[in-house]
């Protein structure tokens, strides 16, 4: 195992440090003997800057390379949990920050709206859903602020590109590290997938520190071979930035626990929200972790898991039910 090689890796990747890291990892002891599996939690809900979760992972590489290239301005779209940490990260750190929304402003989540008020993010609203027409709204823009002589990055959804993935390579470096410390092997790594960053990055972590493991990534809304191939080609494009081997049979999405789809609760994940909640004071939300916790409970029931093994539980983030 070579410890050492993630962190060289990154070494020329600006991380501005949004987050506040390692996060903790710990045993959950009432759910392990629940479950007859131990099972591990790594905190990625608290990261510690604004509302937590994944998103500033991706957000520590984003707005170091935004430095880095001198932008002082931010654009990026939707009212998602990526686009309010992009809000507080780019405010903090000096940008203005401008995001197109879908929809109209009467139509929009009023804790959004509040945070995003908060945050003094220049808002658009009226931005078409429709991906190629939305990205053309954001040319657009990006071409009038250039003309007022605004340098602009732009931040893709979700935070999901290859500098963004550069976040979740580290958070697989907290992981190997942990068990360097720690000696707790962890065996299967289970999480919640959509945009796909986190994703890519904990494979191409996996990757290229060798550490033997098997990465789950539970989808959110995507069919399992749609979701790979998107997680895969992000993973690849990183892969070719950092000029390291990506190894695509890593990369395993299960899309078993979607439920009646994209943030539609499902029967199965309340019920696993409610098992982290009373048993462990775990929070989960309805759109993802705990559709992913969900998967992971079947696992442990239906004998995926050997007894032996260590499984870890990456929480993304509890609070998009908020949002919705
Ligand atoms: C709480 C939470 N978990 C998981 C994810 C999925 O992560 P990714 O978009 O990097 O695939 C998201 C994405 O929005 C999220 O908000």
């Amino acid at each position: 195992m070579r410890v050492d090689s993630i962190q060289k890796v990154l070494a020329g990747y600006p991380n501005a440090q949004v987050s506040i890291t390692p996060t903790p990892i710990y045993k959950l002891e009432r759910l392990s003997s629940h479950l007859g599996h131990n099972v591990y939690i790594m905190r990625e809900d608290l990261t510690g800057f604004a509302l937590g979760g994944n998103k500033t992972r991706k957000l520590d590489y984003l707005i170091g390379d935004a430095i880095n290239k001198n932008a002082d301005t931010l654009v990026t779209t939707k009212a998602s949990s990526f686009s309010r940490n992009a809000a507080a990260a780019g405010k903090v750190f000096g940008f203005d920050v401008h995001v197109l929304l879908v929809g109209e402003q009467a139509e929009q989540n009023s804790a959004s709206q509040a945070l995003f008020k908060q945050l003094e993010t220049r808002l658009y609203y009226s931005a078409p859903a429709e991906e190629e027409a939305l990205a053309e709204e954001v040319s657009k823009l990006v071409s009038e602020l250039e003309k007022l002589g605004r340098v602009v990055y732009e931040l893709h959804p979700g935070g999901s590109d290859s500098i963004g993935t550069l976040g979740y390579i580290n958070a697989f470096d907290q992981i190997v590290q942990c068990s360097t410390n720690t000696g707790i092997h962890f065996n299967k790594i289970i999480h919640s997938t959509g945009s796909t960053a986190t994703q890519a990055g904990l494979v191409l972590g996996h990757s290229i520190s060798k550490y033997a493991t098997a990465v789950v990534g539970m989808a959110a809304s995507q069919k399992a071979d749609v979701q790979r191939e998107r997680v895969c080609k992000l993973a690849r494009a990183t892969a070719d930035l950092l000029r390291v081997e990506f190894d695509q049979s890593l990369v395993v999405v299960d899309d078993g626990f979607v439920g009646p789809g994209y943030a539609i609760a499902s029967e199965e994940g309340e019920q696993a929200a409610k098992l982290f909640a009373t048993m462990e004071g775990v929070l989960l939300d309805s759109v993802y972790t705990g559709k992913a916790a969900a998967g992971l409970i079947e696992y442990a029931m239906n004998g995926m898991f050997a007894d032996e093994e260590n499984i870890l539980f990456v929480h993304t983030g509890g609070n998009s039910d908020l949002f919705y």
